[in-house]
């Protein structure tokens, strides 16, 4: 498939025809017991792989073709493991490169129930964190001691959006020995192919964008070779299963996934651009628009922007803020984001962090731009923001 361009790839990716036998997508293969004709046969199947049948656990070619899909965005890369949620794929990709007295270092913007696993399972197995500013870069070198094993990012970072100097970052670990690790939910290897600029484990919670829909969870890591092993081990041995119902979705959801983030994003951007001229508003953040954090880098590796992002309100608390989004008539309020619908969400990153605060002169509020016409959602906010106490 090298030589395809993007989209091409999304749409031909993990359809091998004695996976599929010419249905188009590749189908639902349910199973836990697969039947041998012998013993022999039965002995041949191991061990476990990918592309030979062996026991439920292990998968059937509904889940082989999503994993195969995913490895082909990802030039470089020598495989994929599935998962049954994104924080799935996020621990047991950390459990595959840390063991007790290891040091890791962390992005202090990633998602918060990464950090809370860090917090609790890896600090009682031993292994200690390190909170580091996304935008370190290369200065990350400062922070590099003898314990420390493996550094995770996570760019443009969950509610701030900083995005981070992945290959200052990668260069700093390579020359270090250190394993790295990237949440790439936000861009997904269409808009940064991550093994390519650097990155040894690159994670998706396909429940956003992959799947599309917001109607299945999975998880995904997308593995370099010299880590590969470890990381099927580790997912074994956890006994991490897909549903291939759910690998279904995940395929399906991917053929779309460029012409989604193009609509994403270009809405987004919009959208932000808008918000970012009304009084109401003291700051939008979005790695597209000039002056934001890391936006430079941004536009140096990312081919485009998705279409999650936040702003700051000038002024105003708790109850204004909750006002403001109880009055969106197309914004549904819930968690997650990815799927065709636009949500709002009350964010205060302020209670979790600890290295970088970000600037609020006001309540945050996080959105989602769905596959709805743009106009209809500015008009729904510039209606929420005119009720709201306006102060210069
Ligand atoms: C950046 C990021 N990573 C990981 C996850 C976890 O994904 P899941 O909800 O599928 O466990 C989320 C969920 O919101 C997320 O925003």
């Amino acid at each position: 498939m090298s030589g395809d361009g993007d989209d091409t790839k999304l749409v031909r990716g993990g359809r091998r025809p004695e996976w599929t036998r010419g249905i188009v997508n590749p189908p639902v293969w349910r199973a836990s017991t697969i039947l041998f004709d012998s013993v022999a046969q039965m002995r041949a199947a191991y061990p476990p792989e990918d592309g030979r049948l062996h026991y439920g656990r292990n998968g059937t070619p509904t889940q082989w073709a999503l994993a195969e899909a995913l490895t082909e965005l990802e030039p470089g890369a020598a495989g994929t493991r599935l998962f049954p949620s994104g924080v799935a794929a996020v621990t047991t990709a950390l459990l595959s490169v840390l063991k007790s007295d290891d040091e890791l270092l962390m992005a202090d913007s990633v998602y918060a129930p990464t950090r809370a696993f860090c917090d609790t399972v890896l600090q009682r197995m031993g292994v200690s964190t390190r909170y580091y500013d996304p935008l370190a870069g290369a200065g990350i070198a400062e922070l590099i001691g003898p314990a420390t094993r493996a550094i995770f990012m996570e760019s443009p970072g969950s509610l701030t959006f900083e995005v981070q100097d992945v290959p200052a970052i990668c260069a700093v670990a390579r020359e270090r020995g250190l394993v790295t690790l990237l949440d790439n939910t936000w861009a997904t290897p269409r808009l940064f192919p991550a093994i390519a600029a650097g990155i040894d484990l690159s994670i998706l919670a396909c429940t956003k964008y992959v799947v599309g829909h917001s109607d299945a969870m999975l998880g995904s890591v997308t593995s370099t070779a010299p880590h590969w092993p470890a990381l099927c081990e580790t997912s074994r041995m956890l006994g991490q299963h897909v549903s291939p119902d759910d690998a279904w979705l995940g395929s399906r959801g991917l053929r779309t996934l460029g012409v989604r983030l193009r609509q994403h994003g270009a809405s987004a951007l919009r959208i932000a651009r808008w918000l970012a001229e009304q009084p109401q508003v003291a700051r939008v953040l979005h790695p597209a628009l000039p002056g934001g954090p890391g936006h430079d880098i941004w536009q140096r590796d990312f081919k485009g922007a998705s279409g999650l992002f936040a702003f700051v309100l000038r002024g105003g608390g708790e109850a204004e803020r909750a006002r403001l989004i109880d009055g969106l008539k197309h914004f549904g309020i819930g968690y997650s984001w990815g799927g065709f619908e636009s949500l709002a969400l009350p964010i205060d990153p302020q209670r979790v962090r600890t290295i970088r605060q970000p600037d609020a002169e006001g309540p945050m509020v996080r959105l989602h731009i769905g596959l709805e016409d743009p106009e209809d959602l500015i008009a729904d906010l510039a209606a929420a923001l005119a009720a709201y106490p306006h102060q210069n």
